[in-house]
C-alpha cells in the first residue's frame, strides 16, 4: 500500500512475465516498477531504497543470478517476494514471502504453463496492490476479477485454433528468419514468442516494439522473413496496424494473432490470421501466450526437433 517503487527482477520467460507485470502494476495500482535481468541487475549494483519492495520471479527457484538478486535486494533492506512455482526451492526459502504460482511441475524445458501462472500471480497482486492504494474501485475489482477467473475458458476456446495454427507452423518452419511484433503488454510476448520459437526450433527470432520497428527492423523486412503481429482489439490496436501496413507495403508476410474484431478491423492480405476469443484486454497476456507457444511447438514439431528437451538447455 505505502510502496513507492517495486523491482522485478528475473531471467528468460520469467523475465518477460515481469515485463508484462510492470504494464500491470504501473496502470493498475499506479506503482513505478522497475524490471531488470537478474545477471545484469546483481552485477551492476544499483542504489537500493530501504523498505521498498523487490519482487523475484521463477519458476525453479534455484537460478542462481535470480536468488543472488533476491539476496542483494534482502541485504539493502528491501521487502521480498518470491513468485515461484517450487515451494521447497532456495528462493522460496529465503524470500519474505512467497506468491506460489501453482503450475504444478514443469517437465519440458521451454516454460509454458509456469509462464501463464506467472502472469495470473502477478495479475492478481497488481489487482490487490490497485484496491489497497485506492486506484482501483470496487466494481473495477469485480470487472478485473471475472475477467481473470474467465481465462482458462477462454483458453479452452482458443486451443480450437490449433489446426490452423499446426498449418502456419509448417509455413515459418521454412522460414530462417522471424521478427514479432507487439505494442502494450503485447510487446513483452513478442518477446517471449521469439524466444519460444528459437529455443526449441533453433529459427533465428527477434521480438520488438511494434513503434521501434521503423526505428531499424524495417531495413529486414523481405518476402522471405515472417513477422508475426501479437494485437487484441484493444487501445493500441490502430497504431499496430499501421505498422502493419509498413510491413505489407514493403512486401512482408504478416502472420497476425488477433480477435474477429481485430480481424476485420485490420482488413489487410496476411499469410495466416488466427483468432483469439475476444477477452478484456487486461487478461490479453494470459490467452495471446497459448498461441504463440503452440506455433513455437508445432514449427518446431515440424522440423523434428525434440521441443521437451531442446539442445544446449539444461
Ligand atoms: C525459457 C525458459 C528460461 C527460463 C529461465 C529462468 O523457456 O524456460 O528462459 O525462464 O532460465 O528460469 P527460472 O524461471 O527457473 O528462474
Amino acid at each position: 500500500k505505502d510502496l513507492n517503487r517495486i523491482s522485478i527482477t528475473a531471467c528468460g520467460t520469467a523475465y518477460y512475465a515481469g515485463l508484462v507485470g510492470k504494464y500491470w502494476f504501473e496502470r493498475l495500482a499506479r506503482i513505478n516498477v522497475e524490471v531488470d535481468v537478474a545477471s545484469e541487475y546483481r552485477y551492476r549494483e544499483p542504489p537500493l531504497d530501504a523498505g521498498e519492495l523487490a519482487i523475484v520471479v521463477s519458476q525453479s527457484g534455484e537460478t542462481a543470478d535470480t536468488l543472488a538478486s533476491l539476496r542483494y535486494a534482502a541485504e539493502g533492506g528491501q521487502h521480498t517476494l518470491a513468485v515461484v512455482n517450487v515451494p521447497t526451492s532456495t528462493i522460496a526459502r529465503e524470500a519474505e514471502a512467497v506468491a506460489p504460482t501453482l503450475a504444478g511441475m514443469e517437465i519440458g524445458v521451454a516454460s509454458t504453463k509456469a509462464f501463464t501462472c506467472q502472469l495470473a500471480v502477478l495479475l492478481s497482486l497488481a489487482i490487490t496492490a490497485g484496491r489497497e492504494r485506492g486506484t482501483l474501485g470496487e466494481a473495477e475489482e469485480r470487472r478485473l476479477v471475472e475477467a481473470l477467473v474467465s481465462v482458462p475458458g477462454l483458453i479452452s476456446e482458443a486451443l480450437r485454433a490449433e489446426p490452423s495454427i499446426e498449418a502456419l507452423g509448417q509455413e515459418i518452419a521454412k522460414a530462417k528468419d522471424v521478427l514479432y511484433l507487439g505494442r502494450g503488454t503485447s510487446y513483452p510476448l513478442a518477446l517471449e514468442g521469439a524466444l519460444k520459437l528459437k529455443e526449441i526450433s533453433y529459427i533465428h527470432a527477434e521480438g520488438y516494439a511494434a513503434g521501434e520497428l521503423k526505428h531499424g527492423p524495417i531495413a529486414l523486412i523481405d518476402e522471405t522473413m515472417p513477422v508475426i503481429v501479437i494485437a487484441p482489439h484493444d487501445a493500441v490496436f490502430e497504431k499496430t496496424v499501421s505498422n502493419m501496413q509498413e510491413v505489407a507495403a514493403r512486401g512482408g508476410r504478416i502472420l497476425l494473432i488477433t480477435d474477429e474484431a481485430g480481424a476485420k478491423a485490420a482488413d489487410m492480405e496476411t499469410m495466416g490470421t488466427i483468432v483469439m476469443p475476444a477477452c478484456d484486454p487486461v487478461v490479453a497476456p494470459l490467452l495471446y501466450s497459448i498461441p504463440i507457444q503452440l506455433l513455437a511447438y508445432h514449427t518446431a514439431g515440424f522440423m523434428g526437433k525434440d521441443v521437451d528437451q531442446p539442445r544446449n538447455l539444461a
